[in-house]
């Protein structure tokens, strides 16, 4: 059995109190649900800026009446650290996703992307440092490896930040291992290398490339690829995401607190190759698109190719890579099928 299956089985005998901040976001709304569908107890901290309450309500609706009730949400600012000191009131474990995404939306502002993402993590910090949580876990980024050519990514070989965004994920790592000496603080920091799946939002100035794409498609409008196409990531489906913060949270292996992992699957598709992907899996959802996509310019502060080795992760939590990009594609068409729809 994974350690991942046996942590699934151990955590509804034993309820905890976990603190999602960004919980009305993407990756916060997806472990508010396996949370509560684990009986846990959540305390949920989000200030809409990019996140939707409809991504609340609709996490109330795959869970029963019972596990929502242990769901209790606050709305507030990490910039605020009041907001934060009340979030952290008798948590066990913090997963701390809230933070402006998105490289192009720094690079247009970035006071704002340094304020939430720089301030209000080091609130988080203190807040959570004050209320004697056992594990603070928190979402960096693989922007972080930068201009480092070196493939596949291993985390210790950074290279310099190309964005704002980039900075400012590293300066969480640097803060937290900070906190980590200083004060004993048990921080762990999860480098997501391009998380989707359902509920990450399509629309949007800086809607990330698989939820834009696919939101296109269904519209029955044109896809844009920025550069030749062969520029590569390591799209990693949002249930491996999950499975990564609550092994990070939870573990009790000594060697594996205070540490950066990469959270990814350690594989690599090119943006041609996931066009087709997201095309034929629509397909399979009666969506026909048969458009060639568009290719303009490479957007500024893209890094071109991007894969993990994911060696450090399994090694010390225990993780596994249960869904490569083409289960996950699979698993979330059905979602932007129902939703974009709906919203057109
Ligand atoms: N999605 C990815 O591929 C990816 C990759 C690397 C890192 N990350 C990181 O993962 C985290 C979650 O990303 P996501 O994709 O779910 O994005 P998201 O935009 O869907 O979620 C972020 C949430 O944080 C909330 N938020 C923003 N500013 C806030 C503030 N000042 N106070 C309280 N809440 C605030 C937003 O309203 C939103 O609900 C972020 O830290 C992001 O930088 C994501």
């Amino acid at each position: 059995m994974s350690a991942y299956q046996q942590l699934l089985e151990q955590l509804p005998q034993q309820p905890k109190k976990w603190l999602i901040t960004g919980v009305a976001g993407f990756i916060g709304s997806n472990l508010l649900e396996t949370l509560l569908k684990l009986n846990q107890h959540v305390v949920g901290l989000d200030n809409f800026a990019t996140g939707h309450q409809y991504n609340l309500d609709e996490v109330q609706g795959l869970v029963s009446a019972e596990q929502w009730s242990n769901f209790n949400f606050i709305e507030g600012d990490i910039r605020q650290l009041d907001d934060c000191q009340r979030a952290c009131q008798g948590v066990d474990y913090v997963l701390h996703q809230a933070a402006l995404g998105s490289v192009p939306r720094s690079i247009n502002d970035p006071i704002t992307t340094n304020s939430t993402n720089i301030d209000g993590f080091l609130n988080m910090l203190v807040a959570a440092r004050d209320a004697k949580v056992q594990s603070f876990t928190y979402a960096a980024s693989s922007s972080t490896y930068g201009d480092h050519p070196a493939l596949p990514k291993v985390e210790d070989h950074i290279g310099k930040p190309l964005s704002p965004y980039a900075v400012t994920k590293y300066v969480n790592e640097l803060y937290a291992d900070v906190f980590a000496k200083t004060y004993g603080f048990n921080c762990i920091g999860l480098r997501y290398f391009n998380v989707f799946g359902q509920r990450q939002d399509p629309n949007g100035a800086y809607a990330a490339v698989i939820p834009k794409w696919t939101a296109a498609m269904i519209q029955g409008e044109p896809v844009f690829i920025n550069g030749d196409g062969e520029t590569s990531r390591d799209f990693c489906f949002i249930d491996n995401t999950v499975q990564a913060n609550l092994l990070a949270a939870t573990t009790t292996n000594p060697d594996a607190r205070n540490q950066i992992y990469n959270v990814a699957v350690g594989d690599r598709t090119t943006l041609n190759h996931l066009f087709e992907a997201i095309q034929a899996a629509l397909q399979e959802n009666s969506v026909n698109h048969s458009k060639k996509p568009v290719y303009r310019e490479f957007r500024a502060g893209d890094v071109r190719h991007s894969q993990a080795d994911v060696t450090k992760i399994k090694t010390l939590l225990g993780y596994e890579a249960d869904f490569v990009i083409k289960d996950g594609i699979a698993k979330a068409m059905p979602w932007y099928v129902a939703n974009v729809k709906a919203a057109s």
